[in-house]
């Protein structure tokens, strides 16, 4: 199981194969680059291209998410780093309002083609600056789904802060990424110590732990915070103070 994984996070390890070019303004290029067609967008973000296993992890991320934060079909919901809709075609038809949000233009393009029935349905293009003024106070659940092992501590936390800021009073927000103190994810990190400095991609996935994922969502000024750690991943959900919009909100 372990090896399976670790193969399939060798080719996550940097979508492109090779050294980027570095820097926090390189992630549009670098995802623009990996995702011209569906399938080879696919293979960026899952490292594969199997219909029915993207179909499958895509349905068990979203009922996470909608579990988890108790979602209604009243709440407008932001996912940051939509990719290809893998997961956002399982939560927009149980939402009044989905928004993908991406730094990538293409994958942008493959989210609406795999919505392209939904009438309920925005996309909006991000600068890899956090997010726009507009959806401020606008939302009632963010997520950020496998994106942030993919960006630099500045731009988790900048993304952290900013969702705050988009979410109404009582808000709700849950975050993922691959944990350094989970067992899976220390073999992949210690793979890729193994890597010479100048053989390692630049967007090299990047660990996080648990405790810098609570500091972030804390000082932002989140409430209720759950920490989920499991054999890779560690997820934390939260709540914006103030009177809740929807009534789920106080289940958290
Ligand atoms: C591994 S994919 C995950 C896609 C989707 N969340 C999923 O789980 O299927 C990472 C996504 O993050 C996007 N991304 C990378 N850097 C970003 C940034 N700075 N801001 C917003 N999105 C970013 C990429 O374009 C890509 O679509």
């Amino acid at each position: 199981m372990v090896k399976r994984l670790l193969r399939s996070w060798r080719r996550r390890l940097s979508p492109s194969g090779r050294a980027g070019d570095g820097g926090r303004t390189g992630y549009a290029r670098l995802w623009d680059s990996v995702a011209h067609s569906r399938r080879e967008a696919m293979q960026a973000i899952a490292g594969h291209d199997d219909a029915e296993e993207w179909e499958r992890s895509g349905r068990a991320t979203a009922d996470d998410i909608v579990s988890e934060t108790g979602i209604t079909s009243a709440d407008t919901v932001l996912d940051i780093g939509c990719g290809a809709g893998r997961v956002g075609v399982h939560v927009a038809p149980r939402v009044r309002r989905w928004i993908g949000a991406d730094v990538s233009r293409q994958m942008l393009i493959h989210t609406r083609a795999a919505l392209a029935g939904a009438s309920n349905v925005d996309v909006v293009h991000l600068s890899g600056d956090g997010l726009p003024p507009s959806l401020i106070g606008t939302i009632d659940v963010v997520y950020c789904t496998t994106v942030f092992m993919h960006l630099e501590a500045w731009d988790r936390y900048r993304y952290v802060r900013d969702a705050f800021g988009a979410l109404k009073p009582g808000g709700r927000l849950y975050v993922d990424s691959f944990s350094l103190l989970s067992e899976d994810g220390w073999a992949i990190f210690e793979q890729v110590t193994r890597l010479r400095p100048a053989d390692r991609p630049s967007y090299s996935s990047k660990a996080t732990t648990p405790q810098e994922l609570e500091t972030f969502v804390r000082k932002a000024g989140f409430e209720a915070v759950r920490v989920r750690e499991g054999s890779l991943y560690v997820t934390v959900i939260a709540r914006k103070p103030g009177d809740a919009t929807s009534p789920m909100a106080q289940t958290l």
